[in-house]
């Protein structure tokens, strides 16, 4: 994307006191609408891989593109809540829908920002919501039965959602799984470091299980190399061997190490908004134009094999 590839509609906030203004961008050549929703899951046990960055950037981008973009997000940091601006202690969130049964609808807010941008928080009780689950009945369906209940409801009110991103904490447990067993797809950012694919062995096991026991409907389908430095060798190193092993997962697309991108959640913005013309959200909005490119191709392939 070059950055005369958003325009703003509209510079003017209210009640955005403090933070530098955010305008509503839209792209002036739209992203094409998958044929049905789909449902991403972005994991990696390893913490701080990009994860919910890349959550966030890629809704943002998404949305800007004129799709409708629903954000859950499911681990207890909430750093994707605090990214997107929205109040975590205030906010009805998802600890709510999986502990208390309380529908999505009533915990779904509106990003700040964004005319098709959806997100459910991580209100601070959430960090007690994995012990809390292990007792209960359908334990690891409870993401999966709350969002199809939320999805049905809105496609019948003629307001589909094109993609929603599940953003989850950096551990296996029981949020993951449910994460897991709630999507169709699995978009596992990864780091270009030492041991950045040392945890993919074990991410790939829980998937296998998931796939088998949980949701046969799962599967790896893309991978983002995240905080890329192409001077370092080591880099390109992770970057070829990723590449060997997912060459049709892999999004050609790396996002580079950024400081406007690390900047921008202490604005409460995504860097979409906070800096819409910087070497992040270019390719933020390049590897979102891929996806959405790609389309759900292996989905479609194996419900016809099916
Ligand atoms: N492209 C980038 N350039 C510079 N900094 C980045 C980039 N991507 C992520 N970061 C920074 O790296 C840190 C980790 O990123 P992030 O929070 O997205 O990872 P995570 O996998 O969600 O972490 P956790 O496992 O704790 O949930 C953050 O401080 C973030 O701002
Ligand atoms: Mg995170």
């Amino acid at each position: 994307m070059r950055a005369d590839d958003v325009s703003r509609e509209t510079g003017n906030q209210s009640g955005a006191d403090l933070k530098p203004v955010i305008g509503v961008r839209r792209l002036k050549e739209p992203m094409v609408a998958p044929l049905k929703t789909r449902i991403f899951t972005i994991a990696n046990q390893k913490g701080g891989v990009g994860k919910t960055t890349t959550a966030v950037n890629l809704a943002a981008a998404l949305s800007m593109g004129g799709l409708k973009v629903l954000v859950i997000d499911l681990d207890p940091q909430g750093n994707a809540s605090t990214a997107f601006g929205i109040d975590r202690v205030n906010t009805a969130g998802i600890y709510d829908v999986l502990i208390n049964d309380l529908p999505m609808a009533n915990a779904a807010v509106k990003v700040a920002g964004f005319p098709h941008l959806e997100a459910i928080a991580a209100n601070s009780d959430l960090a007690g919501a994995e012990i809390q689950l292990v007792p209960a009945v359908a334990r690891e369906f409870r993401l999966q039965a709350a969002l199809q209940t939320f999805l049905l409801a809105k496609q019948n009110a003629g307001q589909r959602f094109d993609y929603v991103f599940i953003d989850c904490p950096p551990s296996l447990g029981l949020l993951t799984i449910n994460a897991l067993a709630a999507a169709d797809e699995v978009l596992v950012p990864i780091q270009c470091e030492y041991y950045s694919l040392e945890g993919l062995s074990l991410l790939l096991e829980t998937l296998g299980e998931v796939q088998k026991r949980l949701n046969p409907k799962i599967s790896l389908t893309t991978i983002v190399l995240t905080m890329f430095d192409s001077r370092t060798r080591l880099a390109n190193d992770v970057a070829d061997n990723v590449k060997k092993h997912f060459p049709n997962e892999l999004i050609n697309i790396p996002i580079p190490r950024a400081v406007r991108v690390s900047e921008a959640p202490s604005y409460g913005q995504t860097v979409m908004t906070y800096d819409a013309s910087s070497p992040g959200a270019i390719a933020y909005m390049s590897v979102a134009r891929e996806i959405a490119n790609r389309g759900g191709a292996p989905i479609n392939i194996k419900n016809e094999s099916a």
